[in-house]
């Protein structure tokens, strides 16, 4: 009996040193101090010793039942209570890069557009975007009837009518920026009004919302050579040195005399090509101050005289080179994989 209960404790002993983890060691103290262990099995037989027998080997049996606990109560902590799964970490290897988000297409041209305009001394302005019919329409010398007063052309908000400044519209153009600016008094002006501009229209080269960037310049002895130089200097700066611009004559509500201002052809140099027809491209409308909107906005039309322009961001942003976007909603789509690209 003795001798079974030394190779209970040797096997035990051994066993429990090399328990790799908790788990094991459990599988063990079961093995052994279990309800059917081997060492529970051996000290239940104590009771079929002979009577003198049985103090000495009990003595025995404690013993071994002391040393195997001890031992896996030791090879416990030497394992550590909770198990830690061992992580191989490499300090050397790169990290992830976080991903960086990037502005909008139309924001870096918006920024760009700024940059050239305030280098020539212009100043940023920004006016509401929810107007009143009168700085929209009225005051820029638009008769009553005219189409673009409908609400198949503009967006009216429901709200109630000012008996001073009509119904309440998303702005159509950034034109009304031009009766903010005056309406605060102070000659000479030399605005860059770019903002959102709402019209009833999606196809493929149109969105309902959109941008444009008005200039207005007013002072004494403002003339079209004024407006010509200006729109030169942009279209250089913005589309490249060997770009050409020109005026032709047109016609505003707001302006008189009215022109379109059209930029030499990328692609041809002005020779012609599928894309411009005749060597030209249109960006937009421009024009001298019409002599009403200075008096609507109390200056004597006879001293002070100005130019104005109104061009859009999403247009000079697509027919600059490079940039080649069939269906302009793309830009409003915010599909990420697009819009990376830029
Ligand atoms: N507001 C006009 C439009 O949206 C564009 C425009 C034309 C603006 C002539 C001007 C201008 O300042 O002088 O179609």
């Amino acid at each position: 009996m003795e001798h079974e209960l030394l190779t209970i404790k040797n096997n035990a002993l051994s066993l429990i040193l090399d328990a790799a983890d908790r788990k094991e060691l459990d599988e063990i103290k079961l093995q052994f101090l279990g309800r059917s262990g081997e060492l529970t099995k051996a000290l239940k037989g104590l009771s079929k010793l002979k009577k003198e027998d049985r103090p000495k080997i009990g003595v025995v049996a404690n013993d071994v039942k002391t040393i195997i606990e001890d031992a896996i109560s030791q090879r416990e902590q030497a394992l550590g209570k909770v198990q830690k799964k061992s992580i191989n970490i490499d300090v050397t290897e790169p990290g992830t890069k976080p991903a960086l988000g990037s502005l909008h297409l139309v924001t870096q041209a918006m920024r760009e557009i700024t940059k050239i305009f305030e280098s020539i001394g212009f100043q940023r302005v920004r006016y509401p975007e929810i107007e009143w019919d009168w700085y929209a329409f009225e005051a820029l010398n638009f008769p009553e009837n005219h189409p673009a007063r409908d609400d198949w052309e503009t967006f009216f908000i429901d709200q109630k009518k000012s008996d001073k400044y009509g119904p309440v519209v998303l702005t159509p153009h950034t034109s009304s920026g031009q009766i903010r600016q005056l309406e605060k008094g102070k000659l000479p002006v030399k605005m860059l009004n770019i903002a959102k501009c709402y019209r009833r229209q999606s196809d493929v080269s149109h969105t309902p919302m959109f941008h444009q960037f008005e200039t207005l310049v007013v002072g004494e002895n403002i003339s079209i050579s004024d407006l010509k130089g200006t729109l030169d200097y942009f279209v250089k700066s913005y589309f490249g040195q060997n770009r050409k611009s020109r005026i032709r004559p047109y016609h505003f509500q707001f302006t008189e005399p009215s022109f379109e201002t059209d930029v030499s052809c990328g692609v041809c140099n002005g020779r012609g090509c599928k894309l411009c027809k005749e060597g030209w491209l249109e960006i937009g409308g421009a024009g001298m101050v019409h002599p009403n909107v200075l008096k609507n906005c109390g200056f004597d039309p006879e001293k002070y005289t100005g130019f104005a322009s109104g061009w859009g961001v999403e247009r000079v942003l697509m027919m600059k080179d490079g940039i080649q976007i069939d269906d302009l909603r793309t830009l409003y789509g915010n599909d990420l994989d697009f819009l990376k690209q830029f």
